[in-house]
């Protein structure tokens, strides 16, 4: 186990996980200022935190490519499988960043506490995601960085980097929530080809990722009824400046329901984000 270094703060300690290259680093600084905070022995900054980087740290592998080079395989082939857990692998790596970024960057923002216990507990278990995929490929002879990964996530964090509003947009309520629709199906290919650990992991990762839609609800709420707006209209509006792909069908109405996030918010964008 690597050893982590001090954590100032809980803006320092975000900072220094989003920082770190290596992933064993990345998603150990992860939780341990996870647990910091939770235990209320982290001030929320520190004048000695490192500055915010452009870009996560990443290891020398995997090779980032566009997306539309991106190969597809079946499910049913050991390669096919692995292919699938590396690309989720590779999501979930995104996710931990993007929510330690929703943290470091927005703590001089005017929200509670309970903003930040939200997202350090999504950070907790976005790691938590990503060892375990990566276990589990290592469990089929195979290895995050084995395979290209694209990189199309981080930009979403990008565009969105001056208001907190439009990244709750497009982070936890446009991309976490599509995980949602699109699990229960891979989970089922995961059974149907024999693969149950893989499909155990998924099962995991499906019922933590409800709690991360609902968590970019509840906020995403809460700061447009502090500006007086519709949160319908307003999320209308955001995705449209701030997201450039597009919405697809179908939708899993009911997780999506579960974590707070009504037709009314997503339905009316289809054609839009499609013309
Ligand atoms: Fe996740
Ligand atoms: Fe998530």
């Amino acid at each position: 186990m690597t050893e982590l270094p001090h954590i100032e703060s809980l803006r320092g300690g975000t900072t220094a996980a989003i920082v770190a290259a290596d992933l064993d680093l990345k998603t150990a600084l992860a939780q341990e200022t996870a647990r910091r905070w939770f235990a209320r022995t982290l001030s929320m900054r520190s004048p000695l935190d490192p500055a915010l980087p452009a870009r996560p740290g990443r290891p020398e592998k995997p090779e980032l490519i566009p997306p539309k080079h991106m190969e597809k395989r079946s499910l049913h082939t050991l390669k096919g499988r692995i292919a699938l857990l590396h690309a989720l692998a590779h999501i979930e790596l995104n996710a931990v960043d993007l929510a330690l970024d929703i943290v470091a960057r927005f703590t001089t923002e005017r929200v509670p506490h309970s903003f930040f216990d939200g997202w350090m507990q999504v950070a907790f278990e976005e790691a938590k995601h990503f060892r375990l995929i990566r276990d589990r490929l290592r469990d089929l002879g195979a290895d995050y960085g084995d395979l290209p990964a694209h990189d199309g996530l981080w930009q979403a964090a990008h565009d969105t980097r001056n208001d907190l509003t439009a990244r709750l947009a497009v982070v936890p309520l446009i991309l976490e929530a599509r995980g949602l629709d699109v699990t229960p199906t891979l989970q089922a290919k995961m059974r149907e080809t024999g693969d149950d650990a893989s499909a155990d992991i998924l099962d995991i990762i499906y019922n933590d990722e409800k709690g991360h839609v609902a968590v970019g609800a509840k906020w995403f709420r809460f700061l447009c009824a502090r500006e007086k707006k519709d949160p319908s209209a307003t999320f209308k509006e955001l995705v449209r400046t701030n997201f450039r792909g597009p919405l697809k069908p179908p939708f899993n109405d009911v997780a999506r329901a579960e974590a707070g996030l009504t037709p009314s918010f997503y339905r009316a964008l289809v054609s839009v984000s499609q013309s």
